[in-house]
């Protein structure tokens, strides 16, 4: 049975998902769908704010997206899925939204500054990129959304809309609802070379790959260095194929890591394991992710019909903000 909470979540338009998005996201947003109403969004104008200078890949990313999100089990029956750009009201409310929310709260923004530093401050010194939060209230208060799961980076922009629609409800009335954070615990996943996966680091082992590439990645991935052979012991809480068998693999992992250290496993026969285990969890998926290609039309369908649930929402929530502020 399902609450009565709305929980909402947006993600960026990453294209082809990974392990990392797999522990991290898609995990919770399968359970998700299970408690609560849930509306998961793709947030291509967020994309934007970033890689305004090639948008050649966008459409295909957030169809690559959702391709992944179906096949992994996200069930249209049993959550909505939308495209945040077939929603314009969120661009008019974030307009309304923008007005109310003084320039020192958005500098002051810890993620902001974070990105100025890594993304180099002459990409995002932009006007949509100062905004971006505003832009993500708007995402969250149009659905009166209770719940948002969110990572650590993203809780000052979940502060940020609770504080967006308080000065909202001060200025025209009570009515924005202040969503709650629900911060998930996600197990760092390495990627090949150790740091944390991600496509940018072109470190990721995709849910998409095939087991011949699944094998090829795990036998690129760095294990502990000071093994010269076989029979070296071994440092397993060093190795990042240790720590993938403890997330994916955690029976294995428990029968590896004494043997790793008495030098009784070689890390060419650990890697097997890995790999076949990763191979055999993502059968299913990749089962379902064919025959969804086969049919080029079920991610439109998908998407129209989870914008016929969330377009009500952003429209009635549009006219009573029109309305309290005086508007057309
Ligand atoms: N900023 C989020 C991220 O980069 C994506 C996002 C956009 C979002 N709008 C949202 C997340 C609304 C939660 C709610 O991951
Ligand atoms: Fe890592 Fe496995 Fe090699 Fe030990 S045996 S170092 S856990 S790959």
């Amino acid at each position: 049975m399902k609450d009565t909470k709305r929980l909402l979540t947006g993600y960026r338009p990453t294209g082809r998902m990974h392990l990392g998005h797999y522990e991290g996201n898609l995990k919770n947003m399968l359970a998700a769908q299970e408690e609560h109403e849930c509306f998961f969004f793709i947030a291509d104008w967020h994309a934007l704010t970033t890689k305004y200078k090639d948008v050649s890949s966008l459409k295909r990313d957030t169809v690559d997206m959702v391709i992944d999100w179906l096949a992994m089990g996200l069930d249209p029956t049993k959550c909505s899925i939308y495209r945040q750009s077939d929603l314009p009201e969120i661009a008019e409310f974030n307009l309304y939204l923008s007005m109310i929310t003084p320039l020192g709260w958005l500098e002051r923004n810890t993620t902001y500054k974070d990105q100025l530093r890594e993304l180099g401050a002459r990409l995002v010194a932009t006007y949509g990129f100062l905004g971006y939060p505003v832009l993500q209230a708007a995402d969250i208060l149009i659905m009166h959304a209770d719940l948002v799961p969110v990572g650590e980076d993203q809780l000052p922009h979940l502060e940020l809309a609770r504080e967006i629609a308080r000065r909202f409800n001060h200025y025209y009335g009570a009515y924005l609802k202040e969503p709650q954070a629900v911060l998930s615990a996600s197990p760092k996943v390495p990627g090949l070379d150790g740091r944390k996966m991600s496509k940018s680091y072109d470190n990721a082992i995709f849910l998409s790959d095939e087991p011949d590439a699944i094998t090829k990645k795990v036998r690129m991935m760095v294990t502990d260095a000071a093994r010269v052979r076989a029979n070296d012991p071994g440092h397993p809480e060093v190795c990042s194929v240790f720590a993938a068998q403890k997330i994916f693999n955690i029976d294995a992992a428990a029968e590896i890591e004494p043997a790793c250290r008495a030098g009784e496993v070689g890390c060419s026969a650990c890697k097997t394991r890995l790999a076949e285990r990763l191979s055999d969890t993502l059968a299913p998926f990749r089962e379902k992710r064919a025959e969804i290609l086969r049919d080029p039309s079920v991610v439109s369908d998908v998407l129209s019909s989870g914008l016929a649930k969330a377009k009500p929402v952003a429209e009635t929530t549009l006219a009573e903000v029109r309305e309290r502020l005086n508007i057309g």
